[in-house]
């Protein structure tokens, strides 16, 4: 079983996207019962909320379900221990992480499009407003992580 939790600022937008779509991903490979896979935001800022429209309009328009119960949660230490894989949608998302976990000791921090060929940030749709933007860099993302993850077993 690999655990692994999508982080970035306010857990609506983009680590609730890449929840679902490597969930999605992880169901079309038929793969459900080997992972385990969450979000979380670096900021408290949201908590308790539900995930944004954006997302949720995106993720429908692609048939990908979001689940109606996700709601907004801060990463914690504990979140550190008990994942294999914490993953950032941009470099500040990284350094945060990495300051709630006290350091990253165990290697498993990392930034979700350092798994594609062009290493990059993904821009946050809280600001730019571009959820089909957001999409196409997540969904290529998580098929590279998954890619990986499936080459390491
Ligand atoms: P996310 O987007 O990090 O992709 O969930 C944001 C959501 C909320 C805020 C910032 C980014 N905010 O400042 O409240």
């Amino acid at each position: 079983m690999k655990k692994i939790l999508f982080v970035c600022l306010g857990n609506i937008c983009r680590s609730p996207m890449a929840e679902f779509v490597m969930k999605e991903l992880v169901r079309r490979a038929g793969l459900e019962g080997a992972f385990q896979i969450d979000s979380a935001g670096t900021s408290d800022e949201e908590f308790g909320n539900p995930v944004h429209e954006g997302t949720r309009s995106k993720l429908r328009a692609e048939g990908i379900p979001c689940e109606s119960g996700k709601r907004a949660r801060p990463m914690t230490r504990a979140d550190y221990a008990a994942y294999d894989h914490l993953i950032g949608m941009e470099a500040r998302n990284v350094r945060d992480m990495r300051r709630i976990a006290g350091g990253d000791p165990q290697g498993k921090i990392s930034r979700l499009l350092d798994f594609a060929p062009r290493p990059r940030d993904i821009a946050d749709p809280w600001y730019t407003g571009n959820f089909d933007d957001t999409y196409r860099n997540i969904d290529e993302g998580c098929r590279a992580l998954l890619k990986k993850l499936r080459e390491e077993e």
